[in-house]
């Protein structure tokens, strides 16, 4: 006997139960939904405060972004009469030295912050290179409209990361190249490197701050997640840089002008904390010696790789 002849309504009741259960399942996806979005309104919030001011960016971290730029170029490869994309151009590093070593390449950089974009745009009267506010998430740009897409230091501050492959993906040509470098923070760019270590030491709530936590900064990292994008010959290698200081108060004091995560957790912190931690940090890094110019070294992880031709995904 089936349930409706055995007792009438029971399947209206069922139905009843598995809407409620459909309910509440779809009340929990779209509750996770929000707080994913939430979540990435959040991590966008972040980057705008963290990324607000160009020139003391360029103090702190833009700086080494101009010496390293010149490597990852070379890595990821540039043919004269190509159109590349900088995506995250920050104040101008890589864009910069793009025009400067070809005569007929030309590029357009992105960058979420109005600041940087404007002191990026400010750096030159070059007609081959453009500046634009942009995301990485949603690039204003047709399908396959650059040669190369190009991205040093960025990709670990986006907050969704797949999204923004998808999209470098969709505008350059197939046959074209996507490369794109992060810092190594976990143990080769020693400038954070001892600066976070430092920083856990006195206060242990930081470990979850620290920007060994960002995806991206590991060996082998950057390749896994091109060749899962399904990018063709992708190989990863190691950029290294030397990164001299003057003295200390040439490596600290731009920790407090609050760009990037290690300036924004300093901003955090109460002015005896802030002592404190120069002290520890004075002491790691001239290690007993007087104080004058000093060389710190830092890594970088490049990927490069190749959209495949329409119709031979691997
Ligand atoms: C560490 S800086 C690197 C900037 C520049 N490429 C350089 O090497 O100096 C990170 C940059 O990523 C940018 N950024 C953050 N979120 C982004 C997004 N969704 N799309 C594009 N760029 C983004 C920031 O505004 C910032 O300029």
């Amino acid at each position: 006997m089936d349930d409706e002849r055995q007792a009438p309504g029971l399947s209206a009741l069922r139905l009843a139960g598995r809407q409620s259960h459909l309910k509440v399942g779809t009340t929990l996806v779209l509750g996770i939904t929000a707080l994913l979005q939430l979540n990435l309104r959040a991590q966008e919030a972040a980057q705008t405060d963290m990324f607000s001011e160009a020139e003391k960016y360029e103090r702190f971290m833009g700086r080494w972004s101009q010496r390293l730029a010149p490597l990852f170029l070379k890595f990821a490869g540039v043919k004269e009469g190509e159109r590349l994309l900088d995506v995250g151009s920050g104040t101008g590093s890589l864009a910069l030295a793009i025009i400067g070593e070809t005569r007929r390449a030309e590029v357009v950089g992105i960058d979420p912050s109005r600041s940087y974009v404007d002191f990026a745009a400010a750096q030159t009267t070059d007609p081959r290179v453009r500046f634009q506010i942009g995301d990485a998430q949603k690039l204003d740009f047709p399908s396959a409209s650059f040669d190369r897409c190009l991205s040093l230091l960025v990709l670990n501050f986006i907050p969704d990361a797949r999204k923004a492959m998808g999209e470098m993906r969709r505008i350059t040509k197939p046959g074209g190249r996507i490369a794109a470098c992060v810092w190594d923070y976990d143990e080769g760019m020693e400038m954070l490197r001892k600066f976070w270590d430092a920083a856990v030491l006195l206060d242990p709530a930081a470990a979850r701050l620290d920007e060994r936590n960002m995806a991206f900064c590991r060996k082998g990292q950057l390749a896994a997640f091109w060749r899962d994008a399904g990018l063709a010959d992708v190989e990863e290698t190691e950029l290294v840089i030397d990164m001299p200081f003057r003295s200390f108060d040439d490596y600290w004091e731009p920790f407090l002008d609050a760009q990037g995560p290690a300036g924004i957790y300093v901003a955090s912190l109460a002015p005896e904390q802030r002592e404190e931690l120069k002290k520890g940090l004075r002491n790691t890094i001239l290690d007993g010696k007087p104080d004058g110019p000093f060389a710190l070294k830092a890594r970088a992880w490049a990927v490069r790789g190749e959209c495949p031709a329409l119709g031979i995904e691997k």
